[in-house]
Parts: C-alpha cells; sequence; structure tokens
C-alpha cells in the first residue's frame, strides 16, 4: 500500500494536494487542527474543508492533531510506517503580520514543527520524498532594493536586470536581510528541509512560493491575498490597501499547478533542492490590477481606501523565475492564469457565502 501524508491537509495547498494525490495514491492521510481558526479568527476556519475532504474523498483520513506536538504526529508516522512515500509540509503559521505577535508560536509551528515532521520522516520512512511549501519571504526584503521604475499602475524591474525577463531566481542571497519573524521562522525551516536532503541524503523539495491562492482558500485580511480582495469584492466588504501607492506586484499561482509540480519532483526526487514557485511572468498582478481586475468580474466598484503605511518585510515587486524547476522538470506547464484563478476564486466565494448566509 502506498500512501502520502499530508500537513495542513485543509488548508488551501493541503487540501489540494489531497484530492490531486488520492487519484495517485492508495490513502492520503491529512493533518490539520484547524489552527487557522486559532490565528485568524472564526472566518478562517478550515472545518469546512475538513468536512468536505472527509465527505468527498473515500481514501481520506483525517487527524486532527497539532504538529507541535511531536508524541502524536509520531502516532500517525508509526501506524503508516514505511508505506509511507511522499510528505507534503504544508502545515504553517502562514502570515508575516501575524508572527510578530507571538514569535514562540510562530517558530514553533513553522520551524520545530517542520523538524518534527522531517525527523519522523527520517526515522520511520526515509525514502519517502519529503516536500517543504517554503515561501518568498526567506528572500526578506532584499527583492525591494533592486533597481524598480514606477509605471501607472503597477512597479517594475528595469529593463537592463537580468531579472526582468524571467524574474527573480533562487541565486538571490538569503541572509543579511529584514525577514519579518515569520521569515525567519521559515528560513529556518527551509535551510533544515536542505540538510535532510543534502546531509541526510533524503529525497526533499523545497518550494518558496511567491502568492499561492485557488479557490479552496479560506482569505482573510492577513492572509490569502485575491482570496480575501475577491471576498471583499463580493461582500462590499472593505479592503485596505497598505503602501507602495497599490502598485505593490505580486506573482501568483493556482495551487493546482503547484501540486502538480510537487508530483513532477516526487517521481524523479532530488536531495535538497530549491526551487522559487509562483506564477512568474505567466501570472502576476499589481494590487490597482487585481482590484481592476475583480471589479470588472464582479461588475461594480469596490469598497476600498489607501493606507500610507506599508507592510513590513512586504515585497514591492516580486516575480518567481520557475526556470531551475522548468530544467530539471521540463514537461511541467501551467495550466491556469490570472484570470482564470479570479474567476474560479469568485465562482466558490460566492456560494461559500451563500451557504454560511443560509
Ligand atoms: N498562501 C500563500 O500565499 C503562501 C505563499 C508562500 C508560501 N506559503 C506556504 O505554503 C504553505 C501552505 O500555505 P496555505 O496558503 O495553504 O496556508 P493555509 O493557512 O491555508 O493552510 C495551512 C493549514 O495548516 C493548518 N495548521 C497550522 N498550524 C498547524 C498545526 N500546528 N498543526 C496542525 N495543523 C496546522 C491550518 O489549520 C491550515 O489549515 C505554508 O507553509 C505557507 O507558509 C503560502
Amino acid at each position: 500500500m502506498k500512501v502520502a501524508l499530508v500537513t495542513g491537509s485543509a488548508g488551501l495547498i493541503g487540501s489540494e494536494a489531497i484530492e490531486f494525490f488520492s487519484k495517485k495514491f492508495d490513502l492520503v492521510v491529512g493533518i490539520d487542527n484547524n489552527t487557522r481558526q486559532v490565528l485568524f479568527g472564526k472566518e478562517a476556519s478550515v472545518e469546512w474543508n475538513i468536512q468536505r475532504l472527509q465527505s468527498e474523498i473515500p481514501n481520506y483520513k483525517h487527524y486532527s492533531i497539532d504538529i507541535r506536538n511531536y508524541a502524536d504526529v509520531e502516532k500517525v508516522f508509526k501506524e503508516y510506517g514505511s508505506s509511507i512515500d511522499l510528505v507534503v509540509h504544508a502545515a504553517a503559521q502562514p502570515s508575516h503580520d501575524w508572527a510578530a505577535k507571538e514569535p514562540l508560536t510562530d517558530f514553533g509551528i513553522n520551524a520545530t514543527g517542520t523538524l518534527h515532521l522531517l525527523e519522523l520522516t527520517r526515522l520511520n520512512c526515509e525514502k519517502a520524498v519529503f516536500i517543504f511549501t517554503s515561501t518568498n519571504k526567506v528572500y526578506g526584503d532584499t527583492p525591494n532594493y533592486l533597481p524598480l521604475v514606477e509605471l501607472e499602475n503597477r512597479w517594475e524591474i528595469s529593463q537592463d536586470h537580468r531579472f526582468f525577463a524571467k524574474g527573480i531566481d533562487e541565486t538571490m542571497s538569503i541572509d543579511n536581510t529584514k525577514h519579518s519573524l515569520f521569515g525567519a521562522s521559515k528560513v529556518a525551516a527551509d535551510v533544515l528541509a536542505q540538510e535532510y536532503g543534502k546531509y541526510f541524503g533524503m529525497n526533499v523539495g523545497i518550494f518558496r512560493g511567491g502568492c499561492l491562492t485557488g479557490p479552496k482558500h479560506s482569505g482573510t485580511q492577513l492572509h490569502g491575498f485575491l482570496a480575501y480582495l475577491m471576498k471583499c469584492a463580493i461582500t462590499g466588504e472593505h479592503y485596505s490597501v497598505f503602501g507602495y501607492k497599490g502598485k505593490q506586484v505580486r506573482d501568483n499561482i493556482h495551487s493546482w499547478d503547484l501540486v502538480n509540480m510537487f508530483w513532477h519532483f516526487y517521481q524523479n526526487p532530488r536531495q535538497g533542492e530549491v526551487y522559487n514557485a509562483g506564477g512568474s511572468r505567466h501570472s502576476n498582478c499589481s494590487m490597482k490590477e487585481g482590484i481592476a481586475i475583480c471589479e470588472t468580474i464582479i461588475g461594480k466598484k469596490m469598497n476600498y481606501s489607501y493606507v500610507e503605511d506599508n507592510r513590513i518585510g512586504d515585497h514591492i515587486w516580486w516575480i518567481s523565475d520557475v526556470s531551475k524547476f522548468k530544467s530539471h522538470y521540463p514537461t511541467w506547464e501551467y495550466k491556469y492564469n490570472l484570470n482564470d484563478i479570479l474567476t474560479q476564486i469568485h465562482a466558490s466565494m460566492s456560494q461559500r457565502l451563500r451557504t454560511v448566509s443560509h
């Protein structure tokens, strides 16, 4: 029997991974205790997704346990042992603004939690492929010191810079920069994951996400940019744009496209390899451009205002260069672009909001 184990299984990436791998593995085991609701409040609860996975996926087994509790997670690893052939570790405290509120909680989940998963994989199923969902915040605010130019609706990098054509690659330093507490706990986890690959020789892939998004995001102000933007667009709730004239640029990758990267990596794994993983030049927008697309989709103006102060550690311009991944896995391609993503978020969010209000 082949088992895929996914942490954060009710979150955006985790639940996409569960659906995807339920068709490829005999059993998909998910760990998620809805910490998302504890972190961000009731509107961010993933309970709806836990119930959906349990009712829709027959070969899904859910464990409502905390990845900070080594003994509890160990029981799950012991239950399946070497049948575990893939671990997708997507449980996290994912917000860089939130991390400063409780650095110990943030580090406990993001860094120590990741070490638990890596060590339990080494001890119980060392041949398994381990996927770690890292973040572009490991580069701290270094991207903000690139030569940026202001255009009418977005910041853009100078055309003569080597990152102009394809975006920022993995050669950017992760050292000596302002990461935010979140970025620091993710760096710890990212480097630990690399070490389990390079030192212990395990099959470990580290995917440094840009904006990961899709219709299953439980978007909230502190996390889930496009999902929360669309939610405000639909409900008329007020949306605040923080700093940089609303021209800050993010690249957005659909959760399915990211999980499909994991699948390619799983079939031909490497040891401790890092990849930037985002929408790249294929799918990106500034805050202003994102608002304009939402307004077109819903057919009315959004209720938003501008706040001069930017978020600490926020990127002004981030486009991931995914060509390293493409060079290792040439058959991988994007399935969704920005318009597809927002249209899908609109459809699923409208339906979820209708269900909640009834
Ligand atoms: N969404 C993004 O824009 C983005 C960008 C870059 C990187 N990432 C990374 O990708 C990964 C997945 O992000 P996401 O958007 O799916 O986040 P998410 O918040 O939607 O999902 C994370 C899930 O983990 C669960 N969880 C958190 N702490 C837990 C704990 N201690 N024990 C058990 N479960 C716990 C939460 O309840 C939640 O369902 C994270 O590592 C995140 O840092 C996300």
